[in-house]
């Protein structure tokens, strides 16, 4: 991997899933320095740092990105950012879309704002491939028109619409890129692969909202990150672009993947009512990455074997994230979604 041309990065939601590997992957590529800003909400935790902030080239402040004091601190000296900061669950935005708007839409505000001031050299937005909304046929590409149906999706497209505003209105050197669905260590319990891996280890079953068919295309989150690392270096100022994998799986084909990783019962697949809106496929193209020289280094097959290897190996880790919040969450999500039938 190359390099970075700057001394000091930036990094949002820097404790999160993906942001956390990604500061991982800056510090072996030789960052000479690592703020990382983030409001550790249930999402994010120290405990995805482990080996991190010891690391004398990283500072760690909790903050909020749409606290303009703490963005003003975070960003001071900075040469580039990378905006990982979201509220990032889907279930959670049908329940409470405000926090969406919150963090996602006026969290990016703020963060441009500074950087526009504190004119800093490149400031990629992670965003996401649901902001095109469902892609029933072929694959959605950059220009696309963007149609997101759930208010995480909406709050995700409105933050690009302001990022890519700064860069015509005010030259702020934006990059955007729209990852697929990606999974790893790490990664909190919500999401569908880690909630099933540990529903299976704890005896609960997974459940498979409406028929299960709906198809997603899964990305190992070292090679998103990796994807990450190139746009910010060697991506065009004003571009988005698509993340993908091309490993399309209906969620029923997953769950059965991971009952067989853990030689569990088939019976533990249960269908449960679906999630309202729900999208019935995603898939991007990301011809303008390969360009780049970019590609996903590892298979579906071997990143969901180390993964659920990871979550069978860190139950410390896990079971201290499944904790009392979390239980409140699964109660509020899934109590209307009783179980409708086992999978055959
Ligand atoms: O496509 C990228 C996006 O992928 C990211 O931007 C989002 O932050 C991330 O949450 C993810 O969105 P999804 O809604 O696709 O991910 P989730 O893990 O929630 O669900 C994956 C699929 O599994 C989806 O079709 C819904 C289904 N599902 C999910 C859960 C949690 C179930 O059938 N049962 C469940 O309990």
């Amino acid at each position: 991997m190359s390099t970075a041309p700057f001394r000091r990065l930036l990094v949002t939601g820097g404790a999160g899933f993906i942001g956390s590997h990604f500061v991982r992957l800056a510090l072996a590529c030789g960052i000479s320095e690592i703020v990382i800003l983030d409001k550790l909400t249930y999402a994010g935790s120290l405990l995805n740092l482990e080996g991190v902030l010891d690391d004398p080239r990283v500072r760690f402040l909790q903050g909020d990105v749409a606290d303009p004091d703490a963005v003003a601190e975070a960003i001071a000296g900075c040469e580039a950012v990378v905006n990982f900061a979201a509220e990032t669950h889907v279930d959670r935005s049908l329940l409470e879309p405000a926090a969406f708007v919150q963090t996602n839409v006026w969290g990016t505000m703020v963060l441009l704002e500074h950087a526009t001031r504190a004119r800093v050299a490149r400031f990629l937005h992670v965003s996401t491939d649901e902001v095109y909304g469902e892609v029933l046929n072929g694959a959605a590409k950059e220009d696309d028109p963007l149609r997101p149906r759930n208010p995480y999706a909406a709050s995700k497209a409105a933050a690009e619409h302001f990022a890519y505003a700064y860069w015509t209105s005010y030259g702020l050197p934006v990059l955007i890129t729209r990852g697929c669905n990606t999974y790893g260590p790490y990664q909190y319990p919500e999401k569908f692969i880690p909630l099933a891996i540990t529903n299976l280890l704890s005896g609960q079953p997974i459940p498979i909202y409406g028929d299960g068919l709906q198809e997603r295309d899964w990305l190992f989150v070292d090679d998103h990150c990796r994807a990450i690392w190139m746009v910010l270096l060697h991506g065009e100022a004003g571009q988005v672009y698509n993340i993908g994998a091309s490993e399309h799986r209906p969620n029923l084909a997953v769950a059965r993947a991971l009952v067989e990783l853990l030689g569990a019962d088939p019976e533990t697949i249960v269908h449960v009512a679906d999630r309202p809106g729900h999208d019935r496929r995603y898939a991007v193209d990301w011809s303008r990455l390969a360009a780049l020289g970019w590609r996903p280094r590892i298979s579906f097959a071997e990143g969901l074997a180390k993964t659920v290897a990871w979550y069978c190996a860190r139950q410390d880790w896990w079971r201290a994230r499944r904790d009392d919040a979390f239980a409140a969450y699964y109660t509020r999500n899934y109590k209307g979604r009783a179980s409708v039938s086992r999978s055959s």
